[in-house]
């Protein structure tokens, strides 16, 4: 038999990973997402979710999904434009665009279909630009491979060298901007006035990926265009249903009327995939309602995410500024950083993901808390308090 057969060439690969400690091993939770998990049947302080506003597990968005699968079972057994548009689908699509505040929704299995059903789709000849940060996710990495159009890949947030690829581009067709609106490793926020005025002074559109902004930035967490105050200024945002807005699954593109219209006919996830199932669908409609209806979780969210940024940083740890509650506290090596997430489980039942090479440049090993406004102040005093101690084991800190 072949390697290809026996998986010898995969194994040595997987072998490799290991011995260079970038292994990833799956941590298995023992009941739903929340501030603190079963884990090994143990409760664990929970540090490493984007269940921000900590309705991953709320009866209400459970209830919903339930009464979803009562009113119309487990599936659409079909795709959109066949016969799997159900009434929840454009109740949530509706839904989206009043909490957005745009014309229409479109929503896809998850914000990775969105990007790649939107981005290829709107740009797909060698006529067509492709402008992206060296530092968006991987789904708009994979969603510009699959477009036929030229690729600039600007470095992260530098709008000089934004405009001096889009001066120098030679492109007849359609030219697109495609940045994250909060970057998922850094926790930094996309510049996006100044991407804006770019994208209007070089013709081209601004697509912003707000899956980590929805939910936590701008006034009613209505994301990054409502916290720079441009909101219906002209851009389309993709985003997830899998994080803030109820933590199931599922995404979303935003924007004008006529580009969902387009989507629908030319888009791939949506001529050739099944839809959304009504469960999921339900859920993330009591989910947006709930963020609506209730300001105070995102004032949670914000003071909980100053507390912990103020006392982490007290401490001595290395963490880039920002607002948002993703807080990557740099470490530098990649075993370093596997070795304090190690102790911080064991020694301290806190659950916080590392990162390191190739994930984060070389030597930017991180530990990434996300705070969320499901914490309580104990339970960010105990994260704290881990930090300090394996911190100082580890010598991060004095
Ligand atoms: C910026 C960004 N875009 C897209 C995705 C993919 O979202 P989904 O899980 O809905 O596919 C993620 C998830 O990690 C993300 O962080």
């Amino acid at each position: 038999m072949s390697g290809f057969a026996t998986g010898a060439i995969w194994r040595e690969q997987l072998n490799s990973l290991r011995s260079s400690g970038g292994y990833k091993d799956a941590v298995e939770l023992e009941g739903p997402q929340g501030p603190h998990v079963r884990m090994n049947g143990r409760d664990v302080l929970n540090l490493s979710s984007n269940n921000y506003l900590g309705l991953a597990n709320d009866p209400r968005v459970v209830e919903a999904a339930k009464q979803g699968l009562s009113v119309y079972g487990a599936g659409t057994a079909s795709v959109r434009f066949i016969c799997g548009t159900m009434s929840c689908h454009r109740e949530l699509e509706t839904k989206i665009a009043e909490f957005i505040g745009c014309e229409a929704a479109l929503t896809y299995m998850s914000c990775w279909d969105a990007n790649i059903g939107l981005i290829p789709t709107l740009a797909n000849t060698t006529d067509d630009a492709i402008f992206s940060d060296s530092l968006n996710h991987a789904s708009i990495i994979d969603a510009i491979r699959l477009s036929k159009a030229s690729r600039h890949i600007f470095q992260h947030q530098d709008m000089d060298d934004l405009e001096s690829k889009l001066r120098s581009a030679t492109c007849k067709g359609v030219r697109l901007i495609v940045t994250d609106g909060v970057f998922s490793m850094e926790g930094d926020i996309a510049r996006l006035v100044r991407l804006r005025d770019l994208a209007d002074a070089y013709g081209a559109l601004l697509i912003i990926d707000e899956s980590h902004a929805t939910g936590v930035l701008g006034e009613r967490g209505r994301g990054t265009a409502e916290h720079f105050g441009v909101l219906g200024e002209g851009t389309v945002q993709t985003s997830t249903l899998g994080k803030t807005l109820g933590g199931a699954c599922g995404g979303y593109v935003a924007g004008t009327r006529v580009i969902c219209d387009y989507l629908l006919q030319k888009s791939r996830p949506h001529l050739f995939s099944n839809a959304l199932p009504p469960s999921v669908c339900c859920g993330a409609i009591a989910a947006i309602d709930i963020l609506m209806e209730e300001p105070d979780r995102l004032a949670q969210l914000r003071s909980n995410t100053g507390y912990f940024r103020e006392k982490m940083g007290a401490l001595g740890f290395h963490i880039p500024p920002s607002i948002t509650p993703i807080v990557p506290v740099i470490v530098g090596e990649t075993a370093l950083a596997i070795n304090m997430q190690k102790a911080l489980l064991h020694d301290r039942g806190a659950f916080v993901s590392g990162f390191g090479y190739p994930v984060v440049p070389e030597g930017a090993a991180r530990l990434r808390c996300q705070i969320s406004s499901a914490h309580s102040r104990e339970d960010l005093d105990a994260a704290v308090s881990a930090f300090r101690s394996i911190g100082e084991k580890f010598g991060v800190i004095a």
